[in-house]
Order: C-alpha cells, then sequence, then structure tokens
C-alpha cells in the first residue's frame, strides 16, 4: 500500500489530514507557503497529540513517532514522491488549479491526486492536470481527529482505481467513507447543510422561530447532535454564504438561494463564534 502522503496547506484541515495520516503510519511531508504557517500547523498537531495523550487515547511513544513521520517544507517540490497529495489550501479555485498544475508537473504518473474541497468541483480542478482520472475529491471534516467522515468525490473523469486509492487511504487513517457519484457543486454534505441553514435562516428571518427553538427543533426533534444555526455560527457565517452562493449560481436552484439576513450578517461582521456574533452571542 501507498505510505507517503503530501498535504499542501498547513492549515485547520491540512494539519488534521496530516496529523491522523502520521498517527497511522503515514510518511507525511506537510507543504506551506510560510514558516509561520507550518510552524503554526505542526504546533496544532504537536498539542492535539498532547491532549490524546494526557486522556490516555494515545501513548506518548506513539505520538512522538508520529510526530516525527511529519516533515514541513516551504517547497512543493517536496511532494515530487508522494503516493498521494492531498490539497487543503484555501477555498479558491484559482489557486486548487495552480497547485495542481505544478503537481501535475512534479508528482510521480501514478500517483493520486486529491482536494480537500468542501464545494468547488473536483472536475474544474481535474482539467488543470494532464490526468484528471487520478483526481478525486476527499473531503474530510472539522475537527479532523474527531469526525468519522471522508466523503469520496469522483470528478467527470475519475477512474474507479483512483477512488479505491482514494478509500483505501481514507480507511487507513481511521475514517469511513461515503462515495458521491457525481460531481455536483456542494456535492452530498455541503448541499445538505446548505439546504437547511438557509430554510432555518429564512425561518429566523421571517419571524417564525427564535435561533433557540429552530434550532431545538433539530436536535429533539430529528436527533441532530446542533441545530443548524448554532452550526453556522461554528463553520462561519461567510464560509457557509460563500458556499450556499456557488452551489445556487451551479444548480439556479430556488432551495440553495441565501436569505438577505446571511448577506447582512456578514456584510456587518456578524460571522459567528470567530466574530463573537452570530445568530447567537459568543
Ligand atoms: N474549515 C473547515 O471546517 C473545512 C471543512 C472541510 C473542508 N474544508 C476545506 O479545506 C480546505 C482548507 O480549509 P482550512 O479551513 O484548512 O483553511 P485554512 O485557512 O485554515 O488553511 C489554508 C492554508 O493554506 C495555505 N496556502 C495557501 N496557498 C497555498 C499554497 N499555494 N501552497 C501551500 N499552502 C497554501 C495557507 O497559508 C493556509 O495555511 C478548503 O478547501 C476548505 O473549503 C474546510
Amino acid at each position: 500500500m501507498a505510505k507517503k502522503l503530501a498535504v499542501i496547506g498547513a492549515g485547520l484541515m491540512g494539519s488534521g489530514i496530516a496529523q491522523v495520516s502520521a498517527q497511522a503510519g503515514w510518511d507525511v511531508v506537510l507543504r506551506d507557503v510560510t514558516d509561520e504557517a507550518l510552524a503554526r500547523g505542526k504546533g496544532g498537531i504537536e498539542a492535539s497529540y498532547e491532549k490524546f495523550v494526557a486522556k490516555g487515547k494515545l501513548a506518548a511513544a506513539d505520538a512522538e513517532q508520529a510526530l516525527a513521520r511529519i516533515t514541513t517544507t516551504t517547497d512543493l517540490e517536496a511532494a515530487a514522491d508522494a503516493d498521494i497529495v492531498v490539497e487543503a489550501v484555501f477555498e479558491r479555485i484559482d489557486v486548487k488549479r495552480e497547485i495542481f498544475q505544478t503537481l501535475d508537473k512534479l508528482v510521480k504518473e501514478e500517483a493520486v491526486l486529491a482536494s480537500n474541497t468542501s464545494a468547488i468541483p473536483i472536475t474544474k480542478i481535474a482539467a488543470a492536470t494532464s490526468r484528471p482520472e487520478r483526481v478525486v475529491g476527499t473531503h474530510f471534516f472539522s475537527p479532523v481527529p474527531m469526525m468519522q467522515l471522508c466523503e469520496l468525490v469522483r470528478g467527470y473523469k475519475t477512474s474507479d482505481e483512483t477512488l479505491a486509492t482514494a478509500r483505501e487511504f481514507a480507511e487507513s487513517v481511521g475514517k469511513t467513507c461515503v462515495v458521491v457519484n457525481r460531481d455536483v457543486a456542494g456535492f452530498v454534505t455541503t448541499r445538505l447543510i446548505s439546504a437547511l441553514v438557509v430554510e432555518a435562516a429564512k425561518l429566523y428571518e421571517s419571524g417564525v422561530a427564535s435561533a433557540e427553538d429552530i434550532d431545538t427543533a433539530c436536535k429533539l426533534g430529528f436527533g441532530h447532535a446542533m441545530g443548524p444555526l448554532a452550526t453556522a455560527d461554528l463553520t462561519g457565517i461567510d464560509i457557509l454564504l460563500h458556499a450556499t452562493d456557488n452551489i445556487y449560481t451551479e444548480s439556479q436552484d430556488e432551495k440553495f438561494a441565501p436569505p438577505e439576513i446571511m448577506r447582512r450578517m456578514v456584510d456587518a461582521g456578524d460571522i459567528g463564534r470567530k466574530s463573537g456574533q452570530g445568530f447567537y452571542e459568543h
């Protein structure tokens, strides 16, 4: 089985993917554009391992070995001998396409190139390479060490072999996979959460129910761990507005049209937990 992984982007998701992969025995090279970003990413991984050790969920020696399997670099060429590359940079198609174009020239022919995008069509990213059949979506969830799911996304040309390699990788790091067979905007998960948040925000905006009651309805009525408006605050209203706008633009399906309140909240800076105010005060 493939054992060398390159992760492009050492932010929240990239460092999480590096963390679980190193723990599962992968040799990981973590690449970002600045040493500061790499130090932040690696520091976060170290702190997270320490927490698992303190809780008795990871042996100190295993944490130490896992950490030693992660090397950091600002040089994209370090990805050249990877068996799998997972890209987790900003959710911008131009940035992602440029990275895939460079990786295509650099990485060995049989390597699989994966993107952790939550809403950009994999086909658009794959088209920047000469090997779209080797490109796939591996959509992990945050926080990566805690969340069980990896949504595998087939681009228009993704081969069965590539999908199988991506599944093998995700399962090797302890995740359960679902497969998205058609490359629709927002895949399955972002589409579902967008539809739910849009409807919840509309109900709240029109005074049908309070934010607390909308969330309580979903928690107690449907067994959701968290209500949609609390989820929106956690994810960031700005992030969800962007994702929902993309899905709406592509699908032209009214159910994804973001309500005015989401735009005004973003304009006002009330984007959720990270600003201290969203649908709730934090
Ligand atoms: N945050 C989430 O909850 C979440 C969940 C699932 C998927 N995603 C997706 O994962 C991806 C990463 O999201 P994130 O939250 O980790 O972002 P983030 O902002 O925490 O990290 C992005 C990192 O990419 C780096 N970067 C930018 N350009 C780069 C380049 N050319 N080469 C290498 N590194 C570069 C940045 O310096 C930064 O460290 C996005 O596509 C996002 O949509 C995010």
